[in-house]
Order: C-alpha cells, then sequence, then structure tokens
C-alpha cells in the first residue's frame, strides 16, 4: 500500500515551533505562530471561559451523540453575532448557521458545498491569502486563482487592481474575502471601500465567501462584521466561515461555524439537509464541548460583557504594541519606515525582509519567523521589543 509514498516536508510554521523549542538562547523569540500571546507570553484561558466551562462541567448529563446540527443554543447566538441582533438576513430565514470544528473545517464545509453544487465553480482568493487557503480549495477539488490585494511597496491595499479585477467575476465564481485582519499582510478594506466591493458583488453576481478568523481584533466585534452583514443584505447568497479559535481563544477546542445565506427560507432549509449530508460523510458528528461553551457564554449577559472585555483588551493590546512598534523603530535611527504596522490591524504584518534577512534575525538574533517575514505582532512585550529592533536595524 504505502510502497511508492514519500514524506512530505512539514509546515514551515511547525518547522520554527520546533526550532525556536530546541534553541536555547534566553532571548530567543517567536514570531512566527499565529496565536495571541499576553505580556508574559502566554496564551492565556479567558476568565468568560473559564467560567462557563465549569457551568457547563457542573450541569452536562451526558456524552452521547448530539447530531449533525450540534450545540443548537451555538448556531443560534453565533448566528446573531455574526449577522447582528435584529439581522433581516435572519428574521427572512435566509441564513443557516452550522458549527464546524473550527474555522479550517468551515471553510472546508464549504468548499464541499461549492463542488456539490457547481463542480465548475473557481475560487478567486487575495494575493496573498492564508497560505491553508491555498491547500484547502484545491484539495477539495475547486480550482483556485488569485486577485490583487497587496500592495508590497506601501504595504498598503492595491483597492484600484482589486477592483478591476474583480469586475470580470461573475456568476458561478466564488470570490473569498477576509472580513478583517488580513492574514497574512493585516491590510484591509474601509468601511466605504467595503460598501464598494459589496456593491459589486451584487452587481456582477459572483458568489461572496468570508473568511471571519479575527472578529473583535480589528475595530471591534459588531464592527468587524460590516463586510458579512453587507453581502447578506446586497447579495442572495454568501457563505461565510467564522472561527472562534482567536476570539474566544479556544484553539484547540476546534469551534468554528459555517453559515450560508441563500435566496430564500426554503433555500436555506435545502442548503442545510447538504451541507448535514456533506459533514455526515467526513466527521460524522461535531464535537460539542467548545460550542457547549460558547453557548453559555453568548446566553449570558454577564459573561457576554466578560467576554467582550476580553477581546477588547487583546484587541487593544496589539494596536498598543504596533503603535510602540512603529514608534521605537522609527526613534531608533532606522530608516526604513515602518508606519505601516500602525495602520495595519491583527496579529500579522509583513516586515518586508529578504529571506536572506530572516536567516540573519534567526541565525544571529534567535529571532524566528517565516520566510516571508510575516510576523506575529502579539509576539512582542516590554520584555523582548527593544532587542528585536536591535537585530533590525542589524540586519537591514
Ligand atoms: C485566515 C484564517 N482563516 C481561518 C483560520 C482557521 O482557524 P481555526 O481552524 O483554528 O479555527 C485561521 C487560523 O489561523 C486563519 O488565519
Amino acid at each position: 500500500m504505502f510502497e511508492h509514498l514519500n514524506a512530505v516536508p512539514p509546515d514551515p510554521i511547525l518547522g520554527i515551533l520546533a526550532a525556536y523549542a530546541a534553541d536555547t538562547n534566553p532571548r530567543k523569540i517567536d514570531l512566527g505562530i499565529g496565536v495571541y500571546r499576553d505580556e508574559t507570553g502566554n496564551t492565556p484561558i479567558l476568565q468568560s471561559v473559564v467560567k462557563a466551562e465549569k457551568t457547563l462541567i457542573a450541569t452536562q448529563t451526558t456524552k452521547s451523540y448530539l447530531g449533525p446540527p450540534g450545540v443548537a443554543g451555538f448556531n443560534d447566538a453565533m448566528g446573531e453575532l455574526i449577522f447582528g441582533h435584529d439581522s433581516d438576513t435572519i428574521k427572512q430565514g435566509r441564513v443557516r448557521t452550522i458549527q464546524t470544528p473550527g474555522g479550517t473545517a468551515a471553510l472546508r464545509v464549504g468548499a464541499d458545498l461549492i463542488r456539490h453544487t457547481r463542480p465548475e465553480s473557481g475560487i478567486w482568493a487575495s494575493d496573498p491569502t492564508w497560505a491553508n487557503h491555498l491547500a484547502l480549495f484545491p484539495a477539495a477539488g475547486l480550482p483556485m486563482d488569485s486577485y490583487p490585494y497587496f500592495d508590497e511597496i506601501n504595504s498598503d491595499l492595491r483597492y484600484e487592481d482589486m477592483m478591476e479585477a474583480l469586475k470580470n467575476r461573475g456568476a458561478g465564481d466564488v470570490v473569498l474575502f477576509h472580513a478583517c485582519c488580513h492574514n497574512p499582510c493585516g491590510v484591509s478594506p474601509d468601511p466605504a471601500q467595503w460598501e464598494s466591493i459589496t456593491d459589486l458583488a451584487a452587481e456582477r453576481g459572483f458568489t461572496p465567501m468570508v473568511d471571519m478568523a479575527y472578529m473583535g481584533f480589528e475595530r471591534g466585534v459588531e464592527e468587524d462584521s460590516l463586510a458579512v452583514r453587507l453581502f447578506s443584505k446586497k447579495c442572495p447568497e454568501v457563505i461565510v466561515a467564522s472561527s472562534c479559535s482567536k476570539n474566544f481563544a479556544v484553539y484547540r477546542e476546534r469551534v468554528g461555524a459555517i453559515s450560508i445565506v441563500c435566496e430564500n427560507e426554503q433555500k436555506a432549509a435545502d442548503v442545510e439537509s447538504v451541507i448535514h449530508s456533506l459533514t455526515r460523510k467526513n466527521y460524522s458528528m461535531p464535537p460539542t464541548h467548545g460550542p457547549g461553551i460558547i453557548d453559555i457564554i453568548l446566553h449570558s449577559d454577564e459573561l457576554t460583557e466578560l467576554w467582550l472585555s476580553e477581546v477588547n483588551a487583546m484587541r487593544n493590546r496589539i494596536n498598543g504594541l504596533r503603535k510602540t512598534l512603529a514608534e521605537k523603530i522609527s526613534a531608533s535611527g532606522i530608516s526604513k519606515d515602518f508606519s505601516f504596522l500602525e495602520r495595519q490591524s491583527g496579529m500579522f504584518s509583513f516586515l518586508g525582509l529578504s529571506v536572506e534577512q530572516v536567516g540573519r534575525l534567526k541565525n544571529e538574533f534567535a529571532i524566528y519567523t517565516v520566510n516571508s517575514a510575516r510576523v506575529n505582532i502579539a509576539s512582542f512585550n516590554d520584555g523582548n521589543m527593544d532587542y528585536f529592533i536591535e537585530a533590525l536595524a542589524t540586519v537591514l
């Protein structure tokens, strides 16, 4: 069976993790892995999650299967969180939100749904996009292409080029967007640009698919769903893949959801039935522990308030680090302009370094990042920022 099988190289991020763990330099810094970190370098469990988990454990009476839709309270609450408490899309019965094991599975279920419904559809993603998008959609049998997005020279959005390219997309095409905190480049359309992008989707008739992995990390939980809500208002069909990994910090519990907006209530019911048949052939039944926790948080005013304060604290810390880093780099005498760090959002930005400079950061300073020089801003803290800037000045 396996005589022709060859090992595949590990994911570059995992390679960095292993090299970082083996490094004995006490000043080492890991800027690669995409998890939130606090000032002490820890990825803490949120207090809202700790409290809800206690309630869940005290009240659950069985671990029997719950059925393909999973935790109904989670699905309802996530729907409201994404589309809004007073959402017309929900009132019209046009949307179904169904839990998945993380945002990655939401994307994969979405991809399987597209392939099932319209196998000839292609999917267009921003250039660049999350590396796993490039693996996941082709693995589901969907051809991928890209549209211009990131301007490497100015570290900004190629808005005009993107709009020109999207004018060529139409019915049957799926266009993938990052709702906020673009991974890897940290650049997002502003609200006025989202208005125009969503108008264009309605005009051209392509199907928007929105990856929302960092809701709450850019401008706020409500604000970050702007793109999803505009698409849902203007377009007959929208696919949304959301993740609770970052904003609830429940990474390893694997919590996410797929939301499908349809033209009418009957179509939404039909699509839901197809999703259940697709997931039955894949992971059969969804895990319920993580969604059970989030169900409790989102159905308690007190815990929701606590959770929102915790999301806001994570976002404010990242934004504070962006500002301090940009200011300190500028004050250090480095002539290259890094002020874009402050304009961008979320955990990731490209530093604009060569592979050779990334190698020097690693070999001479034990500072680890991927070859593209995408860094996780949340990995910085008061204790390591000055050392990083010294290293940066040297390699530049
Ligand atoms: C852009 C993007 N989409 C989706 C995900 C999926 O996250 P998860 O499957 O851990 O919920 C991530 C995680 O890093 C991401 O960066």
